[in-house]
């Protein structure tokens, strides 16, 4: 598969391509959002790196960090052990849209940027079919996804693309991803990294963050979290 062969071949160079304050704001909302406790189970999908993964497992969450990439899984596996969390994270090489989890069975669920690299349409449907499936009645989500936001598009930029050539992407747009969330509880659709990249800062990020309608217009990132 193109996807598992480009993120095994980018995945020494990916940890360096996103900045401190980007991984500030985007992974600081997403593990604020799930909030998990010690010993419960997370599951951290498109785990890639780590570079969620680790931070889950820090505040004493068991993680099943699922990536399409071996190699990816190889350096966060490494990254865990070095920490000393390799006791909490089980790393499972499996697609997001047929994951091998049982039913009902998960209490949390985070997701930095693997959504918009999934294609066609239909899979990505069936990847947020299989988050809705796994978690338990009640259990909750947190997921970043490329935003096709308003600067993109006055710049007409396009809707969907690939970098390097070989690595998809697709952007989405906020009222879609909220669609795409319908089947779940309360869906909430915001967007982070609203501003330009010298001032991004997480309190500033937060302040906008909190009015929707401009931070799904302004953000880098659509940021969604939604219960089952
Ligand atoms: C942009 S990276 C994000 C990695 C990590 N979540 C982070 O925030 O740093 C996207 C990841 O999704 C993985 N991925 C893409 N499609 C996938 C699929 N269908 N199933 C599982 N993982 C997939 C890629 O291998 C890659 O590690």
């Amino acid at each position: 598969m193109l996807e598992r062969r480009a993120r095994d071949n980018d995945s020494n160079r990916y940890d360096e391509s996103l900045s401190p304050s980007h991984n500030a704001i985007e992974v600081r909302a997403i593990v604020s959002a799930l909030r998990p406790a010690r010993g419960e189970t997370v599951v951290d999908l498109g785990a890639g790196t780590g570079r969620l993964t680790l931070p889950l497992a820090r505040r004493g969450a068991k993680v099943v960090a699922v990536d399409l990439s071996l190699r990816s899984l190889e350096i966060n596996r490494q990254k865990c052990e070095e920490a000393g969390l390799g006791d909490q994270v089980v790393h499972v090489m499996a697609d997001a849209c047929h994951l091998p989890i049982r039913t009902s069975s998960i209490e949390k669920l985070g997701s930095g940027m693997l959504l918009e690299h999934i294609t066609p349409a239909q899979e990505r449907k069936r990847c947020v079919e299989e988050i809705h499936r796994v978690l338990r009645p009640g259990g909750r989500m947190a997921i970043t996804a490329y935003n096709y936001s308003w600067s993109l598009r006055r710049r007409r930029a396009p809707r969907e693309g690939s970098h390097n050539g070989d690595l998809y992407f697709y952007r989405f747009e906020g009222a879609e991803l909220a669609g795409l969330l319908g089947h779940f509880r309360n869906p909430r659709v915001s967007g982070i990294l609203n501003l330009p990249k010298r001032l991004a800062v997480p309190a500033l990020d937060r302040v906008i963050r909190a009015l929707p309608p401009l931070a799904v217009q302004s953000g880098e990132l659509l940021f969604a979290v939604a219960h089952r």
